[in-house]
C-alpha cells in the first residue's frame, strides 16, 4: 500500500465545534496566547493555565469526530495512512485513525512540570480525572502540567514526523494556516515528485512555491472530494 501522510490543524476539528486559533473569534482572540500557551505564562499563573486546559478537556466530552475525521480514518482501507496533527484533541483516534502523531501534545494527558517529555511521567487521564487541580502531583513530586507543547518549547515529535514526510507517496494538508513552525515546514521534506493536496476554505500561502492541488472547501466536503479523487466512487 502507498504511504499517505496527512498534516492536520485546527480546521480539521472546526466542524466538530472546536474553535480554531487564528480565525475571527478564534481561541487566541479570547485568551492571550502568552498567558495560556507559554512556559512563562504557566510560571506566572499556573491556576489560570490549568483551568484553561481543564476547560478544553471538558469540551472533549461534548464534541465528536466529524465526517472529515471519519473519511480520513476510512482511507486506511486503501493506504498506509499516517496522520500528523497539530491538534491536541482526540478526534482522529475516536474516528478510528490508528496512526496519529501529535506534534503539539494531547489534552487527555498530563505530565511532570519538571520533566515534561520524560515518558515515565506522562499519564493518560480518564474522563473523570479531566479536572486537574493545583496540588495534583506527578510521580516526581512536581505539579501536574498539561502534556501540551507550548510556544518556545521544543517539539519532540518533529523528527518522527519528518521521517514519515520523507517517505510519503501522497501528502495531504487539512485545515491549518501554516503559521506555526516547525509543523509548517514539514512540506519541505516531502519529495518533489509526490502529489500534494490541501483542503481549506480559505487561501493558505505555501512558502516554498510548491505545486499544490487546492480543494477550497471545509474538512468534510473537502474529504468527500479528495476520497473521490484518490479512490474513486465507493
Ligand atoms: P489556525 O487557527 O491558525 O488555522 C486554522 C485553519 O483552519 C485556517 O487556515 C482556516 O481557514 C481553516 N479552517 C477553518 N474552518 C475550517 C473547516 N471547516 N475545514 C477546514 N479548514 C478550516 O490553526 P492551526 O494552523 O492548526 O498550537 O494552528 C497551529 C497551532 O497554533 C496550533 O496547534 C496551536 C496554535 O497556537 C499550540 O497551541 C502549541
Amino acid at each position: 500500500m502507498k504511504n499517505l501522510v496527512i498534516l492536520t490543524g485546527a480546521g480539521m476539528s472546526a466542524e466538530s465545534g472546536i474553535s480554531t486559533f487564528r480565525d475571527a473569534g478564534g481561541l487566541w482572540d479570547k485568551y492571550p496566547v502568552e498567558q495560556v500557551a507559554t512556559p512563562e505564562g504557566y510560571a506566572a499563573n499556573p491556576k489560570l493555565v490549568t483551568d484553561f486546559y481543564n476547560e478544553r478537556r471538558k469540551q472533549l466530552l461534548d464534541v465528536k469526530p466529524n465526517r472529515g475525521h471519519e473519511l480520513v480514518a476510512q482511507l486506511e482501507k486503501h493506504f498506509k495512512v499516517t496522520v500528523i496533527t497539530q491538534n491536541v484533541d482526540n478526534l482522529h483516534e475516536r474516528a478510528g485513525s490508528t496512526e496519529v502523531i501529535h506534534l503539539h501534545g494531547e489534552l487527555t494527558k498530563v505530565t511532570s512540570s519538571w520533566h515534561p517529555n520524560n515518558p515515565h511521567y506522562i499519564k493518560e487521564l480518564k474522563p473523570e480525572e479531566y479536572e486537574v487541580k493545583i496540588g495534583d502531583k506527578a510521580a516526581d513530586g512536581s505539579q501536574l502540567r498539561p502534556f501540551i507543547v507550548w510556544f518556545g518549547e521544543a517539539v519532540p515529535m518533529i523528527e518522527t514526523a519528518i521521517d514519515y514526510c520523507e517517505r510519503a507517496d501522497v501528502f495531504l494538508i487539512i485545515g491549518t494556516s501554516l503559521n506555526v513552525y516547525p509543523a509548517a515546514g514539514l512540506l519541505n521534506y516531502v519529495p518533489a515528485h509526490v502529489p500534494v493536496y490541501l483542503i481549506d476554505p480559505k487561501q493558505v500561502p505555501i512558502a516554498s512555491g510548491r505545486q499544490v492541488n487546492v480543494i477550497r472547501k471545509g474538512a468534510s466536503e473537502g474529504m468527500e472530494e479528495l476520497t473521490r479523487i484518490l479512490v474513486g466512487e465507493q
